[in-house]
């Protein structure tokens, strides 16, 4: 199976920005966690970075949005250029209209859910997706624990996922370090976001390196 690592930028050093996009070149795509003080008690940042972001990341971008209004949003970054454009169930009252809206941009839609969102309202959706990111902590902070307790969830999308045939990616974010992402491969995830454990390893290449060996095993 593929393994993706999308290290989070929200753990990065904002002041060189470009200088820790080079420090990741091995990885698949950027992470990108946009929070609106509403939707989750924090702040990151919006459009206008992520446009500069697009023209200067040699990887493509993989947005999360964290937002009260990700159908006023999600179009719109999915026009930036991000590549991925993820947004939670939680804050969609139309999560198949938002889905279609950023692929008909040219992005690939992800729909995200917190720990205690059930997964399976969404199953009949796949189709309309191109990846599910099952939060493994509550969203809002980089740096917390990984919660085994979605773990249970995170095999029912995977069972979904392959009795649909389709190739949804299945995303974990949160807590993602040498010693978790192994039980979430276990459990059937395929796309890994990693914040601190990568942005904050001395040498980021040998930790993505850590990161694919111990999800391959
Ligand atoms: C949390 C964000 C995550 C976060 C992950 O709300 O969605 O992407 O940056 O950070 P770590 O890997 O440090 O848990
Ligand atoms: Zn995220």
């Amino acid at each position: 199976m593929a393994i993706r690592i999308h290290p989070s930028i929200l753990a990065a050093d904002f002041l060189r920005l470009g200088d820790e996009l080079a420090r990741v070149a091995d990885a698949d795509m950027i992470h990108v966690d946009v929070m609106d003080y509403h939707f989750v008690p924090n702040l990151s940042f919006g459009l206008p970075v992520v446009e500069r972001l697009v023209a200067g990341s040699p990887l493509p971008l993989d947005v999360h949005l964290m937002v009260d209004d990700p159908a006023r949003w999600a179009g719109d970054y999915a026009e930036a250029g991000a590549h991925s454009v993820t947004f939670h169930a939680e804050a969609a009252a139309d999560p198949v209209d938002i889905a279609r809206g950023i692929r008909r941009r040219g992005a690939r839609a992800g729909l995200a859910i917190k720990p205690g969102t059930p997964i399976e309202p969404y199953l009949p959706l796949l189709d309309e997706v191109d990846m599910v990111l099952v939060m493994t902590v509550e969203p809002g902070f980089g740096g917390q624990s990984f919660l085994a307790s979605t773990m249970p969830k995170l095999r029912r999308l995977r069972e979904a996922v392959d009795a649909t045939g389709l190739d949804v990616w299945v995303q974990v974010d949160g807590g993602i370090n040498e010693d978790t992402i192994g039980e979430a491969a276990d459990a059937g995830a395929n796309t890994f976001v990693a914040g601190s454990s990568v942005f904050g390893a001395e040498h980021a290449g040998d930790q993505l390196a850590l990161l694919r060996a111990r999800a391959a095993q």
